[in-house]
């Protein structure tokens, strides 16, 4: 058992009489020991995640090294608070067949799920979720609220909603607690020696989940001899959940400020740091990557920032009553790709319908596929429409891991080539063709025709081509594939530069300024990517400074399952954010250079926040959040 577990499901007319009828149900308890604090069960973790093999001898390197930093770093239990609430209106379609519409981050995802629970056939269950009001890994999971509504639809033979309280919100997946330990060994001219990486991570009693928190201490700077170790704690708490980067967000914070605090140490300007540690290929693989301009976010990001006008000595620089302290901290994450499968339905008047079962989590899916998609197709914007989130639709996986900008978009291009193709065999056809004999590689689609790439004069409207052969639309369905390649490593990394200004007096802080500087391929939409990393530097203030669900241990609950006490960033603590893409060309990595954005913007920004607050006031909070208590005592 665990706070917030579901355990009954009151059914009525309307949503007031349920919500008093479910106030009325009585439940007795036996009680059991229970333990929910992740710093007192430390000792029983168990070990989940060991690398293939350590690198080197770290202990060993790190005994032998000229300099040492060691420390622990905490980051508590947070939640992904979409505004949403996580709903789901199960339509009674009659003969047993339900409509299901759903909070989710992968429709047939859903459908597979609650086909398995109910032994239902996926004809006869149909998932949809064309918009979503916000997801962070909360929807990857299908959450109770779908079973229940779904169990009391099959038994009642009638349509059911079901929409979960915002304090119920914290019953499911979270961020999980997590203790990472970081010892590092240097060089003192600054090269690193030795890097361990320990993450103790909380888990429920009955699933384990955890995910990559200590790799990218392995994966990121150059260094011969390195260990990591992952633990879980069983907690008696519901199973912790992906959440915006998962593993990265956590290990790289703690990576970050190890590395701020080993170039305190070694008397070295931060940047200059990651700079002599710097790695041009994969440290955990000793492969190259596809593309890597991490070195050109640190460079564009200082200067965008003024880096060079720091003073390093802490509490050095003021503005009136407040100190000022200015951070910064490496980000990188994945570039993932996924299997997907696009069907565009071109028709003779010149508009294309292209669909995926794919989500759109207010990341900008819909816009970015009609972008893709004219371009390839020849088309204008508005003769696109883009259909997803229905799981009728061609196969697409989960919107998750930052991959479906990549898997998606390489689908468009494959099945536009082939949409190319088809057309081109039906102007070849027409009589005196001006295509007459040539490739489809000879051809493109633009401004709505076929024309050849080598004399622009020969072309022929796609609907006159189509009309030929009377021919009202093209279907045409087809999976993206991407050359199986493990001599490279597939990253997004970026560079971030905080300022704080904190209140001498009262500890009160403010993030004035971030620079986050990111290099993640080819930029599809400017806007949309500029929200995307803008949303992830937000929230990784509301990580360094306000974020954390508060447990009442002796009674393991949660004490703030609310958004007014549980804080998360508004507009009063959000001042300047610059957001800087890094030109980065990949032709390896997919044919469209694509890598991806929804989670490199949160990797990072808490440890370039608390290396700003160690440089302003010369004490080192290592435990998120960074409170003015803490940095009171
Ligand atoms: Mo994200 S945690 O991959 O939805």
């Amino acid at each position: 058992m665990f706070g917030g577990q579901p355990i009954a499901l009151v059914l009525a007319e309307d949503w007031e009489t349920a919500r008093f009828a479910a106030s009325l149900v009585h439940i007795e308890y036996e009680t059991d020991a229970h333990f929910t604090n992740l710093l007192t069960e430390r000792d029983n973790a168990f070990v989940v995640q060991k690398p293939e093999k350590p690198r080197g001898d770290a202990a060993k390197a790190y005994a032998a090294a000229d300099v040492r930093h060691e420390a622990e770093y905490f980051v508590p239990m947070e939640y992904h608070n979409p505004m949403e609430l996580f709903a789901s209106t199960v339509v009674w379609d009659g003969g047993g067949k339900l409509t299901v519409y759903d909070k989710t981050q992968g429709v047939q995802n859903v459908q597979r799920y609650v086909c398995s629970v109910f032994g239902m056939d996926p004809d006869d269950v149909r998932v949809m979720s064309p918009f979503v009001g916000g997801g962070f890994g909360a929807g990857l999971r299908p959450q109770y609220q779908v079973v229940l509504a779904v169990l009391g639809a099959l038994m009642l033979e009638r349509s059911v909603r079901l929409v979960l309280t915002r304090k119920q919100m914290y019953g499911l997946g979270y961020r999980p607690a997590t203790i990472e330990r970081l010892s590092l060994g240097a060089k003192d001219t600054g090269t690193l020696d030795a890097i361990a990486h320990q993450a103790i991570a909380v888990t429920s009693q009955f699933e384990e989940f955890s995910r990559n928190d200590t790799g990218w201490s392995d994966l990121l700077y150059k260094c011969a001899n390195t260990r990591l170790e992952h633990r879980l704690a069983r907690l008696d708490v519901p199973t912790s959940a992906d959440m915006r980067a998962p593993g990265a967000a956590t290990g790289v914070y703690a990576l970050e400020c190890a590395m701020d605090e080993l170039a305190v140490a070694l008397k070295l300007d931060p940047v200059q740091l990651r700079l002599r540690c710097y790695s041009e290929r994969d440290q955990t693989g000793d492969i190259p990557y596809t593309s890597k301009q991490l070195r050109e976010c640190y460079r564009q990001g200082a200067a965008a920032f003024g880096w060079e006008k720091r003073s390093p000595e802490p509490r050095s620089m003021r503005d009136g009553s407040e100190l000022v302290g200015w951070g910064m901290a490496t980000g990188v994450w994945e570039a993932l790709q996924m299997p997907a499968t696009v069907r565009i339905v071109l028709t003779a008047n010149g508009h294309a319908e292209v669909a995926s079962a794919a989500s759109d989590i207010g990341t900008g899916t819909y816009t970015i596929m009609a972008q893709v998609a004219a371009d390839m197709l020849g088309l204008p914007l508005e003769n696109i429409s883009v259909k997803l989130g229905d799981s009728t639709l061609p196969p697409c996986p989960l919107e998750g891991g930052s991959w479906i900008a990549a898997s998606v978009c390489n689908a468009i291009a494959n099945t536009s080539a082939d949409v190319r193709k088809e057309l081109l065999g039906l102007a070849s056809r027409m009589k005196d063709s001006p295509l007459a004999g040539l490739a489809p590689e000879d051809v493109v689609l633009s401004e709505g025709r076929i024309v050849s790439r080598q004399d622009m004069s020969r072309a022929v409207s796609i609907s006159d081509a189509m009309r030929y052969s009377k021919v009202d639309q093209i279907t045409l369905e087809k999976a993206n594939s991407f050359p199986a390649d493990d001599a490279h490593a597939r990253n997004t990394h970026s560079a971030i530069f905080a300022e704080v200004k904190v209140d001498e007096q009262l500890s009160v802080i403010r993030v004035t300024r971030i620079v986050d500087a990111v290099a993640a391929g080819r930029i599809l939409n400017l806007k949309t990517a500029h929200s995307q990393v803008m949303g992830g530097v937000v929230w990784g203030i509301g990580m360094a400074l306000h974020e954390e669900a508060l447990t009442d241990h002796r009674f393991g609950r949660i004490m703030n399952a609310n958004i007014a006490e549980y804080h998360v960033p508004v507009n009063a603590d959000i001042h300047d954010i610059k957001v800087i893409f890094v030109d980065e060309p990949d032709e390896i990595i997919n044919p469209l250079g694509i890598k991806g954005l929804g989670e490199i913007g949160i990797v990072g920004v808490a440890a370039a926040i608390a290396n700003a607050i160690y440089h302003a006031t010369g004490k080192r909070v290592r435990d998120l959040p960074i409170t003015l208590d803490k940095l009171q005592r």
